[in-house]
């Protein structure tokens, strides 16, 4: 047997959820309850890689004589791949606890949004940020995220709808990922919602979008994907279909608000052009099922809004799941729906979409990379990945949703770096 010179090994974990096998095509079905569990495993890690992923006894026999690689004991402890956070709106100014207020009293979402309020309030905040602001404003928000396990996190613009404002928040994730140990992904939501200026001529800021803003971001990189807000009364159908195929022209992978206030055709539209993920899908039809679960689309599933949004019917999870739909998980942080927690997400899935503790773990895992291509680097424990790895202080998987309101994780590695502790 080959020994190895190693830089940290894990050890003892009770779990090790390796959640190997699924590289290359996400979970579906049955198999997203197949963790991969190894019992008192260990994880052997040199530099940023995972060199091997084994029981504690082997990962032991691996170390090289006389080298003294970090020892983590894992006891009593579960540990797993750092979580993934495909589905969030990062980089923004201010905050809309009057609007939760309001929504207490009765007050729905677009009623909200129509009188001026929602999306808007923060596009007039973020417009007034600078880009240093964001960052600053950014840092504690990633810390909070990275201390509950998160080690990837997508990221769009859309709180600047003007294209000096949009780059600036792309500007803002781009310099918040040099400098934090999150990686993050970023996505271009220019098409959030019709800003007031062109309320009365919606056509001429889809121009602006697809004639200005899609090159302008692509040129610069500053976005892998492109994401639209379809919805009635925001962006119809042929004006998403319109902003999408434009991106992916600019070489934008294209994402979709899908289905989230009425049933409008937005998992449809997101299976026609190539969509890496539908996101929301409270309201997805039928069809919209067969169709994501045809083109292989990862539905991402966002209980928090829905909880925010104080909806009685959450995505039809189980449906998407029998019908072979790819599903994952996510936060969406934003001012409307405001955590950063991928636990309390996971125990949202059990608890109102009836998901299973192990299904909850694979779709904020493995299955989230897939949903932001991301998948061949990490999402699982295996040899030659990289080693975004939590160590949760529970006996077992199922107690991360189980025992909730709290925070398990006790220590995440980052890119073979111990990036965060909680003693
Ligand atoms: O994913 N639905 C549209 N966009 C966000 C909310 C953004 C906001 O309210 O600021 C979402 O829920
Ligand atoms: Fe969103």
């Amino acid at each position: 047997m080959e020994r190895l010179d190693l830089d940290m090994v894990i050890l003892n974990a009770s779990e090790l959820l390796t959640l190997k096998g699924a590289s290359h095509t996400p979970k579906l079905r049955e198999d997203l309850n197949e963790l991969g569990i190894i019992e008192n495993g260990g994880v052997a890690i040199r530099g940023n890689q995972i060199l091997a992923v084994d029981t504690t006894k082997n990962i032991k026999r691996l170390v090289k004589p006389g080298s003294r690689p970090r020892i983590i004991d894992a006891k009593n402890q579960t540990v797993m791949p750092g979580l993934i956070d495909p589905h969030t709106h990062l980089a923004f100014a201010g905050s809309r606890e009057r609007e939760f207020v309001q929504k207490i009293k009765g007050a729905t979402y677009m009623e909200i949004l129509e009188s001026g309020g929602g999306i808007n309030v923060t596009v007039k905040a973020t417009r007034k940020a600078s880009k240093n602001t964001l960052v600053r404003l950014g840092k504690p928000t990633l810390n909070r995220m990275l201390e509950y396990g998160t080690t990837t996190v997508e990221g769009k613009s859309g709180y600047g709808l003007e294209p000096k404002h949009e780059y600036k928040q792309l500007f803002a994730m781009r310099d918040l990922n040099l400098i934090h140990p999150i990686d993050i992904v970023p996505t271009f939501m220019g098409a959030h919602v019709i800003p007031t200026k062109y309320k009365e001529q919606p056509e001429k800021y889809m121009d602006l979008i697809i004639d200005k803003m899609i090159p302008s971001v692509s040129k610069r990189g500053l976005a892998e994907f492109c994401d639209v807000f379809a919805e009635e009364g925001i962006f119809d159908i042929d004006q998403s279909r319109r902003i999408l195929l434009a991106g992916k022209k600019h070489g934008l992978t294209p994402k979709v608000h899908a289905d989230e206030m009425t049933t409008f055709g937005g998992a449809e539209l997101a299976a026609e052009v190539g969509a890496a993920s539908a996101d929301h899908l409270l309201k997805v039809s039928k069809q919209g099922i067969r169709a994501l679960a045809k083109k292989q689309v990862v539905a991402v599933l966002l209980p928090a809004t829905a909880l925010v949004l104080m909806e009685k019917e959450y995505a039809p999870a189980r449906d998407l799941i029998k019908s072979g739909v790819p599903v994952a998980l996510a936060t969406d942080y934003n001012p409307n729906c405001m955590t950063e927690s991928m636990q309390l997400v996971m125990t949202l899935a059990c608890l109102n979409m009836r998901m299973t503790p192990a299904e909850a773990i694979s779709a904020s895992t493995i299955n989230a990379a897939h949903a932001i291509a991301r998948a061949h680097l990490v999402g699982s424990l295996e040899p030659n990945k990289q080693a975004d790895i939590v160590i949760m202080n529970v006996p077992n998987h199922s107690h991360i949703p189980y025992h909730f309101g709290v925070n398990h994780v006790n220590k995440v590695i980052k890119a073979g770096k111990l990036a965060y502790s909680a003693q």
